[in-house]
């Protein structure tokens, strides 16, 4: 069944399919990436990366200039000349919080018409448990061909931090499951070509499905315990951080930092993927329900304190000038999707706030989508109120001069208060007295 050196196909050329395509093309291999933006394919194809990501304009260049890498919108063709098939596509929420699986259907209905025998498809979009064998093994037996007989099935998720893509693709622990023995380590074998990282089998494809969730929902977990500490904190005049970094000397303690709220393709969303499979069993996930909540709602409380600050200076949030710094949602990219700012700018706006925003990471195009506009750092500076919302490196820069009306609003801890509130700064953060 396993081919030395196997073609592949990758279904989905975005922010993880489009690196892991090039990795494997690095490493000789033939890679044939799919999808259905043919914008993008084209981009690709001529040896550019629609995704910025460090090195990866570089890799694509040099990839696509080997032969080794080439990219299609036709899925069937693609599928039908690959031995293996990787699903990398996203996998959302509805707006009632139900993970919303079309594109992983799309992918593998195409795969299933083209699927031959002793192909092996490897799903890697992250899915609630049970999706292999409840969605994906029924849409590739539409084939005709019998899983784990006549094809093999892996599922291993993807792991990889924005900015640091490439190099985690390559060293993180890679957990695998399989159909069977025969998926998983021919699963195992073709990963090992990429990355130096551990390979962790574990049981079967669910066991490995819920690894990632559990991941994220840890984290999610985490951060929201750390809001709430942070909110509890600020009303007992206790400066969160410090408490924070002080309770982690503890040796088994590990408490996350507290912020604006929790944003990004995978923390934000993957919990829910739990709270769907346990519901589906008559259990309520409560823990990861609140967590969920917590870090939903902290906007408003970003609110609360530009209100606070405001009114020191006697002024009401109606009417003034919000400059927010960063969109995006986690320092130093280019990654706005599901970041807390955007509902902190509903909220100001609702408020008849005059809202604008600076990031020098995210897009014009993407800020104006949040329905404001776009603005220089100094002209951020400029407003009646000035909220730190991405702790991006360029903010760290900031003193208490450049804080033209003196109001100041920081959502994470990269600016010390003490130096602000010397220079005579309203300062008004998550967490700090
Ligand atoms: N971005 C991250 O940091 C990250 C990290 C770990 C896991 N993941 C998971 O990886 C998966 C992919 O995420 P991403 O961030 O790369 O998504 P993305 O939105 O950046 O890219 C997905 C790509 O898939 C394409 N696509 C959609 N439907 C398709 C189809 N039927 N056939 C072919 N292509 C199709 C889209 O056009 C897009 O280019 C998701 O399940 C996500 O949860 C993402």
């Amino acid at each position: 069944m396993y081919k030395e050196n196997p073609k592949i196909a990758v279904f989905g050329l975005g922010h993880m399919g489009l690196p892991t395509a090039a990795l494997f093309a690095q490493r000789g291999l033939q890679v044939l990436g799919v999808d259905i933006n043919k914008k993008n394919v084209d981009l690709v194809n001529s040896g550019k990366s629609p995704i910025m990501e460090p090195g990866l304009g570089d890799l694509v260049q040099k990839t696509v200039a080997s032969g080794n890498l080439s990219a299609t919108d036709n899925g069937k063709d693609a599928a039908y000349d690959a031995d293996v098939m990787m699903v990398i596509v996203p996998t959302p929420v509805d707006l009632e919080k139900r993970s919303d699986l079309e594109a992983v259907k799309t992918a593998c209905k195409t795969i299933s018409s083209s699927l031959n025998k002793g192909d092996l498809v490897i799903i890697e979009s992250t899915v609630p448990p049970g999706t292999c064998e409840n969605l994906v093994i029924p849409l590739l037996e539409e084939s005709g061909l019998k899983v784990g007989e006549d094809f093999g099935l892996a599922f291993t998720p993807e792991r990889a931090l924005p900015n640091n893509t490439i190099y985690e693709i390559s060293h993180n622990a890679r957990v695998i499951g399989g159909i069977n023995r025969e998926s998983a380590d021919n699963a195992a074998e073709i990963y090992g070509k990429i990355t130096e990282g551990e390979i962790i089998k574990v049981k079967n494809l669910m066991t490995a499905e819920m690894v990632k969730l559990m991941e994220n929902t840890y984290r999610d977990t985490n951060i929201a315990l750390a809001n709430e500490m942070a909110i509890i904190c600020e009303s007992l005049d206790i400066d969160a951080i410090e408490a924070i970094k002080a309770a982690n000397h503890h040796p088994r303690v590990n408490i996350h930092i507290p912020g604006p709220g929790v944003g990004g393709h995978c923390l934000s969303i993957d919990p829910y993927f739990i709270v769907e499979a346990a519901q589906k069993r008559g259990i309520e996930a409560n823990l990861i329900k609140t967590s969920r909540m917590i870090n939903e709602e902290m906007p408003e409380h970003v609110v609360h304190l530009v209100r606070e600050a405001l009114s020191e200076v006697q002024k009401p949030v109606k009417g003034s000038k919000i400059g927010i710094l960063g969109v995006a949602y986690k320092a130093n990219v280019a990654d706005a999707r599901e970041t807390p700012a955007e509902n902190l700018i509903k909220l100001l706006i609702k408020e008849e706030a005059l809202v604008c925003v600076h990031d020098p990471f995210v897009s014009p195009d993407v800020i104006k989508s949040f329905k404001v506009k776009p603005v220089s750092l100094d002209q951020a500076l400029k407003c009646d109120c000035v909220v730190l919302v991405t702790d991006h490196d360029i903010y760290k820069d900031i003193t208490p001069h450049m804080i033209e009306k003196g109001v100041l609003v920081c959502t994470r801890p990269v600016l010390n208060p003490d130096d602000f509130r010397g220079e005579g700064v309203i300062f008004k953060g998550v967490g700090r007295f």
